[in-house]
């Protein structure tokens, strides 16, 4: 991969081992240039060879001064790429050549007030920004005196050398963060390092991914055959229609439908694919069988268990149905692939003892996201014409409504569930247009309650309404939604859905909740 993306103009983001390498190499890639993460034990000839246009040293956790503090190989800076050090890649800056990290134990965190020193040209990365500028800190030491031949472009109350640059050997830095939402002015700090100081071009669009993916996976399969496991995710969706477009019917997609999909799903993947896409598509109605497995199973990693290894056995028995088959495509994205931390990003991860192939069968994997963020996969979607529900589709478990009925699994309750589900986010979707609510759903607990129906006393069950803000999943908070919207959804699901007579709605944070109930 990484070779084939060699003529792709490059900006390389050494990790330094803080979370924010990853969140750099979007924002680049936000400006239209590709962007890698790499490791910073990597070697000043492997940086000469690749031939990045430009190099990020990112932040990191630790003191410059800590015992084994990460380095990076200081031949690097004679190169003549053009640098930008951020946080401890500035601090690193300064040390490796010649100025000096005093240790004042004065850190600076959060919101900051930077003003910036009018150095003109060395000023280039602040070019036509207020002289005033809101920026977001997180540091304890700070450089003193910056090397020979920089001058300090910015400053804050607390942190005097904020920004230094040395315009003529192309190395610039800063103390604060650009990447981040809280450093307003930072996307066109990042720009006029990209544009104005590497002299690169925003020309990574979406329409040239396509095209490179697609030349990449036509110079791989050649005629050969390709098998797609598809879920209905957006992944897998993306991954099946990019290889589609590139080598056309050698692609086979196999669905398998667990039977534990919501409402109209199975039926509309089959329809987007088969009958939009026209891509050959082997849909294996598997719900029976997995409803066998599932009798009587009530444990949450019993249930996943059962269901994931079975996954594997229905798709391979597919697979080898359809002979001459050569590779498997997948959606590997670039989180997946890189491990972040000193000396480890970019190492890759392989993805070929994930898949548990069955003894005497093998594919060849083909993976086109590998390169690629999760919003990146989207956009190419959309670009690939697949329909908007796909491409927004709200992240859904691999055992999809297993792990949201608790307890054992019958086919009265997916009923039950798939038809509260389907209300729920029905009033849900038309009330939050604007997609600021990152996931909801509905539960089926395992208990029954008490009610009253016209004259009838009911005996029922109950239905949680599952609805969380979140940014990345790992933390979340329960949406605090209308209570005219929750009385719409309580009213139409005790009405509409036979067996309901309760909704109760979830108020409870991840952590200490997880967003899943089981
Ligand atoms: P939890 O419940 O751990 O979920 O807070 C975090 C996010 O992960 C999704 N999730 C899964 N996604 N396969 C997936 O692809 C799974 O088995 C799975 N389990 C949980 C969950 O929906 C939430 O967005």
């Amino acid at each position: 991969m990484t070779e084939a993306l060699a003529e792709v103009p490059t900006v390389f983001v050494v990790d330094f081992g803080a979370q924010y390498a990853q969140l750099i190499a979007r924002r680049v890639r936000e400006c239209r240039v590709f962007s890698e993460i790499v490791p910073c034990d990597i070697s000043a000839e492997e940086v000469r060879e690749r031939k990045p246009a430009a190099l990020i040293l990112s932040g990191g956790p630790a003191s410059v001064y800590a015992d084994g503090a990460p380095r990076m190989d200081p031949a690097i800076y004679d190169l003549g790429i053009p640098i930008l050090g951020l946080c401890y890649g500035m601090q690193l800056m300064a040390i490796d050549l010649g100025g000096d990290v005093p240790k004042t134990d004065v850190g600076e965190y959060g919101f900051a007030q930077l003003t910036i020193v009018d150095a003109d040209p060395a000023c280039a990365i602040f070019d036509g920004l207020a002289t005033r500028q809101q920026v977001w800190m997180s540091h304890r030491d700070s450089v003193g005196t910056p090397p020979a031949g920089f001058v300090v472009t910015a400053s804050t109350p607390t942190t005097p050398v904020a920004a230094m640059a040395n315009a003529e050997r192309r190395l610039y830095a800063t103390q604060f963060h650009p990447e981040v939402a809280h450093t307003p002015a930072g996307q066109d700090i990042l720009k006029h390092f990209l544009f104005d100081v590497a002299g690169l071009a925003p020309t990574w669009t979406m329409v040239n991914i396509i095209d490179e993916a697609v030349g990449r996976i036509r110079a791989q399969v050649g005629t050969a055959k390709v098998i797609c496991g598809l879920s209905g995710g957006v992944d897998s969706s993306v991954v099946a229609a990019l290889v589609h477009r590139a080598v056309g019917d050698q692609l086979t997609c196999v669905f398998v439908d667990h039977g534990m999909l919501r409402l109209d799903e199975a039926a509309d993947v089959v329809h987007v694919f088969r009958d939009q896409f026209r891509v050959p598509l082997v849909h294996v109605e598997a719900e029976d069988r997995y409803l066998c497995l599932l009798a009587g199973v009530s444990d949450p990693e019993r249930k996943r268990h059962i269901i994931g290894e079975e996954f594997w056995h229905v798709f391979f028995e597919e697979a080898v149905k359809l002979e001459g088959v050569k590779f498997l495509a997948q959606g590997t994205l670039y989180p997946d692939v890189i491990e972040s931390g000193p000396g480890k990003a970019a190492k890759i991860k392989s993805h070929h003892n994930l898949i548990p192939f069955p003894s005497g069968v093998h594919f060849d994997l083909v993976e086109p996201l590998r390169t690629l963020f999760k919003d990146e996969v989207r956009a190419v979607g959309a670009e690939l014409g697949l329909p908007d529900h796909i491409v927004h589709r709200q992240p859904f478990p691999g055992p999809g409504l297993a792990v949201r009925i608790i307890g054992d699994i019958s086919r009265e309750k997916l009923d039950i569930l798939r038809r509260a589900d389907a209300i729920v986010r029905e009033e849900i979707s038309a009330w939050d247009t604007e997609r600021e609510v990152w996931q909801y759903f509905a539960v089926l607990p395992d208990i029954r309650s008490v009610g009253v129906m016209g004259d009838e006393r009911t005996y029922a069950r109950p239905i949680i309404i599952r609805a969380v803000a979140s940014a990345d999943a790992m933390t979340a908070d329960w949406a605090r939604l209308p209570h005219e919207l929750l009385a719409t959804m309580s009213n139409r699901i005790i009405n509409e859905v036979e067996g309901v007579n309760r909704v109760a709605y979830d108020i409870t944070s991840k952590p200490p909740g997880t967003i899943e109930w089981e």
